[in-house]
């Protein structure tokens, strides 16, 4: 987790840094951090750090004043705690031990205990709880033992003795205007001017400075001067770096005139919708993805699928299954990607495995594709953000183009992905001829009417509030729903618990009865998603099994139901459609009511309590 950062240039840097740091923010805000060189060999190393959560990269500003004046080389780093509690002693930059040294890290060093004792026992002096600290100390043991090699060649020395993950920045004050950078599974990207070199966790962070954007792959060290970046792998052969030009719309990241970034974004899901629609349609009415590296006919010989994700992406892939196998007719196994390669998951090149992450960063689910890849599997990702890691490594890649998600709570991109992931159901079923042409036209035109639904369900926002206001004080919730109305039970129980702190549980309606029913107690509320689907009348049947154990019920309901609203006390309504389709209209009430409740418990909607947008930990 975290986000760093580190500009090199003829111009002083600081507030370049600042801006950077409050766009990764959103990686984490446990602390934030920042040590700039001074201009010439020899002179003092400057840092500040701040650890107030949401408050650190605002109280980090605060304490530039003694900032050495027009300092142009320095790193940053804002902190999601994974080793060592959020405070200062463990905010990055972390120095050696003579206070020339200075690094930010983001992932984590597997064997940071064992090389602390090392490091204590040859006599220096740890002064955090992280793992990140033993790589200052261990450029320090480099440096001592192979001057000459300088920074780079100490980087190169350190990362033979670690195992883990980090993408990483250094600074000596002996060499001014050099930082040295490496990465391993963790995200890094540079920018180069004529006379500035920029590094950070993410593009966006750097936008305004640059558009065109070097890309560091695993095992690659750079050494980034003003004007330059030299690239070399851990034996010391140059490479080439891979460029791409980016035309990223900064505006896109703002608040466009909304209180937050998740009002915002979930607004913009009508167009989120939209644009991951566009252009899928070839002329000849068959259907196109972004990038695809696996032959049709391999496509046809795929005799298993399995889906990996994490939190809202995984339940968009629940959301897939029962598309891609009631359309293509493929088995589809979906996991929960921090299990999926411990399991050891029956794979072979007959097997496709789809990944689904907005960022294609979350280490669990790059690693389960990893795996996928090591037993020939094909890898098809779908993210929002492109040229990530997962992308990188896919056979196939389709884009939910949503556009910058800035809250940490998924809402755009999770309809996106659902999107994403029927345009993919429906392509296979076009390749392997599961689906008469005719039958996948039609519905395409329904999913083109999915934006204008969306659209709608959003007009309802009013009455939403309402209900949020009306069950304010309940300390706990239940969600249910049945076939593809119980990913939209576990979405919005998720959204709840995570934006509001509430206990909030999503159970398949019909599996209530086997234990979770002994929960419900008169005034018990209970959330269930009752729209049309198939199993609409079951649905309604293990509704009225917890109605008549006294619970308050709040049901999801297609516009004009009387019939479901009858059974409830309170009605979120929605507009119908094609009941595959249904999970990216009927979340969006749930989205709003677990935003609703969030601001009415005056909580940071945008920056919930101990999460991170991106989850590069395991
Ligand atoms: C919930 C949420 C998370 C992410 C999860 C996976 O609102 O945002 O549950 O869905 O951390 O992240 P990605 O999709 O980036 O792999």
């Amino acid at each position: 987790m975290c986000g760093i950062i580190g500009i090199t240039g003829d111009a002083p840097t600081l507030d370049v840094l600042l801006e950077g740091l409050a766009r990764l923010e959103y990686r984490g805000y446990d602390s934030a951090g920042l040590a700039l060189l001074p201009a010439t060999a020899g002179g003092a190393l400057w840092r500040a750090r701040a650890a107030t959560g949401t408050h650190s990269l605002d109280d980090l500003a605060k304490r530039v004043d003694g900032a050495p004046e027009g300092a142009t080389t320095g790193i940053g780093h804002t902190r999601w705690a994974t080793h060592g509690r959020p405070s200062e002693e463990n905010a990055h930059p972390h120095v050696d031990c003579t206070g020339t040294v200075a690094l930010v890290h983001n992932g984590i060093i597997e064997n940071h205990y064992e090389l602390s004792d090392a490091l204590v026992a040859a006599g220096h002096e740890l002064s955090s709880e992280t793992d990140t600290e033993v790589l200052a100390h261990l450029l320090e043991e480099a440096l001592a033992e192979a001057p000459e090699a300088g920074l780079v060649g100490a980087v190169r020395t350190m990362l033979g003795r670690v195992r883990g993950y980090f993408a990483l920045a250094a600074v000596r004050t002996a060499e001014p205007g050099l930082i040295v950078a490496a990465r391993r599974v963790s995200p890094l990207v540079m920018g180069v001017t004529a006379t500035t070199a920029l590094l950070a966790s993410d593009i966006p962070a750097l936008l305004g400075t640059t558009s065109e954007f070097l890309l560091l792959e695993d095992d690659q060290i750079a050494e980034l001067r003003p004007g330059s970046v030299r690239v070399t792998d851990l034996d010391g052969v140059e490479v080439e770096p891979k460029a791409r030009t980016v035309d990223y719309d900064l505006d896109a990241a703002r608040k466009d005139g909304y209180d937050d970034y998740m009002s915002k974004e979930i607004h913009e899901q009508p167009a989120a919708v939209a644009s991951t629609l566009l252009d899928r349609q070839l002329p000849d009415g068959t259907l196109a993805l972004d990038e695809v590296r696996i032959s049709d006919d391999e496509l046809r010989s795929i005799d298993k699928v399995f889906i990996v994700a994490c939190g809202s992406s995984y339940h968009a892939g629940l959301m897939a299954k029962y598309a891609i196998e009631h359309w293509a007719r493929l088995p589809v196994e979906i996991d929960i990607a921090s299990e999926f390669r411990y399991r050891d998951p029956v794979l072979d090149s007959h097997t496709l495995v789809i990944g689904v992450s907005q960022s294609g960063e979350t280490v669990d689910t790059l690693q389960a594709l990893r795996e996928a890849r090591r037993w020939n599997a094909k890898v098809l990702v779908i993210s929002n953000v492109v040229d990530s890691s997962m992308t990188r490594e896919a056979d196939a890649v389709l884009y939910t183009r949503a556009g910058p998600e800035i809250g940490v709570a998924a809402t755009k991109t999770h309809l996106a992905q659902i999107t994403a992931l029927e345009i993919l159901a429906l392509y296979l079923a076009q390749v392997r001829g599961t689906l008469y042409p005719a039958e996948a036209r039609a519905l395409l035109v329904r999913m083109g009417e999915l934006p204008a639904k969306v659209a709608l369900a959003l007009e309802r926002g009013p009455a939403v509030d309402d209900v949020a206001r009306a069950y304010r004080d309940s300390p706990s919730f239940i969600f249910l729903g049945r076939h593809v109305g119980y990913p939209v039970a576990l979405e919005g129980a998720l959204k709840l618990k995570e934006l509001s702190y509430l206990r909030a549980e999503g159970f398949p309606a019909g599996e209530l009865k086997h234990g979770p029913i002994a929960l419900v107690e008169p005034g018990t509320v209970v959330i269930g998603v009752a729209t049309r689907t198939r199993l609409w009348e079951k649905m309604l049947a293990n509704v009225a099994e917890v109605k008549s154990r006294g619970a308050t019920v709040v049901l999801v309901a297609n516009d004009g139901d009387d019939e479901t609203a009858r059974q409830a006390d309170a009605v979120l309504w929605v507009p119908p459609t094609e009941q595959l389709f249904a999970p990216i209209v009927d979340v969006v009430p749930l989205q709003l009511f677990a935003y609703s409740m969030a601001r009415l418990h005056g909580l940071d909607v945008d920056r919930p309590r101990n999460l991170a947008k991106v989850v590069t930990v395991e």
